[in-house]
C-alpha cells in the first residue's frame, strides 16, 4: 500500500480548503493499492469531512492534545479528533517539536491516546542539518523512536515519516542514496527492536512533481508526506500520478 498525504499546515481558510479538496478527489481516487490523504487545520476539517461529494476522502488531523479530557484550554483530543471522522493523525512533525516543545515524553503520550482512540498515526522524523553534516542522522532518528510507542501500541496502526528538517520547504531534499539508507535503517529498528515487519515509511521534505518518481522508486519508501507542493491540485494530482 502506497500513500501521499497533504499537510496543509496552517495555510488555507475553509473555502480555499474545500475548493484545493474538491479538486483533488475530482481528479484522483484512492484504490486498494495507492491512498491519499488530506491534512486541513482543525477548523476546517468539521465541514470537509460533512461533504457529500468528499465522502470518500480520507482526512486526519494535522495534531492531537495529550491530555484526554479536562481543563486543557485550546486542546482538542484523540478521542475528539476520531469523533470528527479523521482516520489518521500527523505526530510529531518537526515544526511541533521546535515550536511547541515536543519531546519524546509529551509524544508517549499522544501516541498513547491515539491507539487507546484506535486511529491511525503518522510520525514524523528527522534530523537537523548539523546532524546530518556530522553524520549523525541515525543516531538522531534512533533516539526518536526510542521510549515513545507505550506498551500494547498496535503498529499495524503506525506509519513512519521520514522528515530531514534541514529538507523542509527548502526546495533541498538529500541524494537518494541517503534516504534509501536511512529507510532501511528505520526498517531494520522496527523489526528489531519491536519485531514490526516491514514498517510504512513515507518521506517528507520538498518534495515537488520533478523528483517524486525517483523517491518513489526507492524500495524502502511507500510514499510521501507532501507540504507546499500540496497547496498547489496540479501539483499534489502529478505527484500521486507518479506513485506506484
Ligand atoms: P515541504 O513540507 O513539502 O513544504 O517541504 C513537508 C512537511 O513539512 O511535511
Amino acid at each position: 500500500m502506497k500513500l501521499l498525504v497533504a499537510n496543509w499546515k496552517m495555510n488555507l481558510g475553509i473555502k480555499e480548503s474545500l475548493s484545493l479538496a474538491s479538486h483533488i478527489s475530482r481528479k484522483i481516487k484512492n484504490n486498494k493499492n495507492k491512498k491519499f490523504i488530506l491534512l486541513p487545520t482543525l477548523h476546517t476539517l468539521a465541514t470537509l469531512i460533512k461533504q457529500k461529494s468528499l465522502n470518500e476522502v480520507l482526512f486526519g488531523a494535522q495534531d492531537c492534545s495529550q491530555f484526554d479530557i479536562g481543563a486543557y484550554t485550546g486542546e482538542v483530543s484523540a478521542d475528539m479528533i476520531k469523533e470528527m471522522g479523521c482516520k489518521y493523525v500527523l505526530l510529531g512533525h518537526s515544526e511541533r517539536r521546535k515550536n511547541n516543545h515536543e519531546n519524546n515524553k509529551v509524544l508517549r503520550k499522544k501516541l498513547t491516546l491515539v491507539n487507546n482512540a484506535s486511529i491511525k498515526t503518522i510520525f514524523c522524523v528527522g534530523e537537523e542539518l548539523i546532524a546530518y553534516n556530522n553524520k549523525n542522522s541515525k543516531e538522531t532518528i534512533r533516539k526518536q523512536l526510542s521510549n515513545v510507542f507505550p506498551e500494547e501500541f498496535d503498529f499495524k496502526k503506525l506509519v513512519i515519516a521520514y522528515e530531514p528538517v534541514w529538507a523542509i520547504g527548502k526546495n533541498k531534499t538529500p541524494k537518494m542514496h541517503e534516504i534509501e539508507s536511512i529507510s532501511n535503517f528505520i526498517k531494520k529498528l522496527f523489526s528489531k527492536k519491536y519485531a514490526v515487519s516491514n514498517i510504512p515509511i513515507l518521506y517528507g521534505g520538498s518534495v515537488n512533481t520533478n523528483n517524486s518518481k525517483d523517491i518513489f522508486f526507492l524500495k524502502n519508501i511507500d510514499g510521501a508526506l507532501v507540504g507546499g507542493a500540496s497547496l498547489k491540485a496540479s501539483e499534489f494530482i502529478k505527484i500521486y500520478d507518479t506513485l506506484n
